[in-house]
């Protein structure tokens, strides 16, 4: 966290108790005289940004401007920085607001140049600051704020397999840093597969045989979002596997112990493509332990 930087300083210092509940942001004697009764800002009060004890908290010129124009004309100017739907303020001069004091916080520190920094997305396009109940960091409300542009996301976590996000359990943040990350896809962790990891712990390995597109990316065969096949799986063994491999035309003789030999009774291309096909005798997909089974077996 970077500390009030010396624009904001002078502002920060006054502490003036006026009314907005007592809190910080009443320094602003001027903005308060036309604003205390003001049911959409008043609320600020009770947030961390009001928090009269934080003397790193803004007061409303920090955010807004020192305003001097708005102040004395009020219905004609707005103040020096608005971030509502119109705003006239543009974005990065908005963001810019907020970076000040927050583009050191370890969240933060990729935004610079991040996805959603290039689409031009203002830290307000998510984030309410006067109202208490900032949606988007509420687990449960938050992926409604999303799916005001991801639509395709919001049809993914309603299939029958999905993460449970719908149920509050898991947030879209379980798996995105939206803020900017050095991995694809704004992943919290550096790669998909950390990511994964960070909860399905098993699947880390190191495994005596490991299967190259497990360690490689786990969206080779799962949507993390939400799929019609179960598992998560983008498409159902056998045709998930066969997107890679081509199906045994046949099965060596020595091995009938385990499978059986190829035209032999229970060994044909249907029964491969029956039930979990492959991954019923191919359990251990995602790595095996056991010395011999370099086939992914057991
Ligand atoms: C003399 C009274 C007065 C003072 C002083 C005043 N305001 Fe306002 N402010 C208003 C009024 C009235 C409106 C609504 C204007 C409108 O609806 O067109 C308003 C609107 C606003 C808005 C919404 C702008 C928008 O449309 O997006 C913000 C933000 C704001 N004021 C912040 C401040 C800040 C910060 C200060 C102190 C620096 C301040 N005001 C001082 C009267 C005042
Ligand atoms: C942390 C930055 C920040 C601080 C501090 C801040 N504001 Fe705001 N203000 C915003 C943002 C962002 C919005 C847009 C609506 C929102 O996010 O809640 C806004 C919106 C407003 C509005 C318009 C509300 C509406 O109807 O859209 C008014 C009025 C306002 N602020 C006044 C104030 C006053 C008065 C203070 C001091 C008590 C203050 N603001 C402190 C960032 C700030
Ligand atoms: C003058 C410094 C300052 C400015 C400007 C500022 N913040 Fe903050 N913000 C803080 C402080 C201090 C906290 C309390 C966090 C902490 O304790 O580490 C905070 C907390 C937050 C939180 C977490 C709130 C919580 O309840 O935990 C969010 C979200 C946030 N700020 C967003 C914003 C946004 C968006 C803007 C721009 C509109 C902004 N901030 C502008 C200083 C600032
Ligand atoms: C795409 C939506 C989105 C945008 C844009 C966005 N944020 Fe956030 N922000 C979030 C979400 C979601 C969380 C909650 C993250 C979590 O719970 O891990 C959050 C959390 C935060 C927090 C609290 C972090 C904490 O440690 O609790 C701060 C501070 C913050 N954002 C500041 C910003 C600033 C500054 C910007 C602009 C540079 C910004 N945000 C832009 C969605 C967004
Ligand atoms: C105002 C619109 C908007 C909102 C709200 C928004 N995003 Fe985005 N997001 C975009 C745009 C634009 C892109 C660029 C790719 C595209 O066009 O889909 C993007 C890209 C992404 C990407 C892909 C990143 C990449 O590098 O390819 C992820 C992941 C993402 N957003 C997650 C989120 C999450 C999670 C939230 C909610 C906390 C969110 N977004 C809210 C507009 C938005
Ligand atoms: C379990 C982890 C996880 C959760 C939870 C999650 N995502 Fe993702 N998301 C990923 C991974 C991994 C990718 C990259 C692989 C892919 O696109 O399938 C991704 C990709 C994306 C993309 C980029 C898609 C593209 O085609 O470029 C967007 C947008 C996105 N996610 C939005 C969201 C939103 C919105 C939510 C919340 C509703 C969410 N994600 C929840 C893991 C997750
Ligand atoms: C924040 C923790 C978390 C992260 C991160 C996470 N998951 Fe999950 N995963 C869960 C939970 C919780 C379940 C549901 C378990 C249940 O319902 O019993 C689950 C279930 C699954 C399932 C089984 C789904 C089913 O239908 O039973 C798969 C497959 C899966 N996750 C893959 C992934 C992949 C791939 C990633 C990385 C992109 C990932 N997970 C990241 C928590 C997480
Ligand atoms: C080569 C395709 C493939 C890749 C890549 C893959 N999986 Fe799977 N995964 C599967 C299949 C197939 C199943 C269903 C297994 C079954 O039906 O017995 C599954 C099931 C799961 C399950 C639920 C059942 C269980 O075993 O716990 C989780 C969780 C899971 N995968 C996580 C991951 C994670 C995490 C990664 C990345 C590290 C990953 N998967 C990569 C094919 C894959
Ligand atoms: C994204 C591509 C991809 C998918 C999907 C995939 N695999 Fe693989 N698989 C590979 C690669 C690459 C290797 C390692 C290279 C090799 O030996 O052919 C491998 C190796 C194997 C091996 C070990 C082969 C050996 O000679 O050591 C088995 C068994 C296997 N896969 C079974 C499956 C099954 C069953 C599925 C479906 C659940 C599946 N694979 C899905 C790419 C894939
Ligand atoms: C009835 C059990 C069984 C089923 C079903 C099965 N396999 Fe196998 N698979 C084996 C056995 C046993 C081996 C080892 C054969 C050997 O030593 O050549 C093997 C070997 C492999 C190999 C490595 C050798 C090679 O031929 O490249 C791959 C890849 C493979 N299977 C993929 C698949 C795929 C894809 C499916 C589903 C379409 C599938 N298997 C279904 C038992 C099975």
């Amino acid at each position: 966290m970077k500390f009030l930087r010396q624009a904001f300083a002078t502002a920060a210092i006054v502490t003036l108790i006026l009314g907005f509940g007592g809190s910080v942001l009443a320094s602003d004697k001027k903005c308060a005289e036309c604003h205390e009764d003001d049911e959409t800002s008043l609320p600020i009060g009770k947030t961390r940004h009001g928090t009269n004890a934080d003397s790193r908290a803004p007061t409303c010129t920090a955010c807004h401007g020192p305003s001097e124009a708005h102040i004395k004309a009020s219905s004609k100017f707005k103040p020096d920085r608005n971030f509502g739907k119109k705003s006239s303020t543009p974005v990065q001069d908005r963001n810019l607001v907020c970076l000040n004091c927050h583009d050191r916080d370890t969240q933060q520190t990729q935004w610079a140049g991040s996805t959603h920094d290039t689409r031009d997305l203002a830290c307000t396009t998510c984030h309410t600051v006067h109202n208490g109940h900032d949606k988007v960091r509420d687990k449960k409300a938050q992926s409604e704020v999303c799916f005001s542009c991801h639509k395709e996301q919001r049809t993914q976590i309603s299939k029958a397999s999905h993460h449970p996000v719908a149920e509050g359990k898991m947030a879209c943040s379980s798996c995105h840093n939206v803020h900017g990350s050095v991995g694809p896809k704004l992943m919290k962790r550096d790669s998909v597969v950390e990511t994964c990891y960070s909860c399905h712990m098993e699947k880390r390995g190191p495994f005596v045989h490991s299967h190259e597109p497990v360690d490689d990316d786990c969206s080779n065969c799962h949507n993390p979002h939400g799929t019609t096949a179960e598992n998560l799986l983008k498409v159902r063994a056998p045709f998930l596997c066969q997107s890679c491999h081509t199906p045994h035309a046949s099965i060596v003789p020595s091995l009938a112990g385990q499978a059986p030999a190829s035209g032999a009774a229970g060994w044909n291309s249907s029964s491969v493509l029956q039930g979990k096909a492959c991954v019923n005798c191919h359990t251990q997909i995602h790595g095996s332990n056991t010395p011999s089974s370099q086939f992914l077996l057991r």
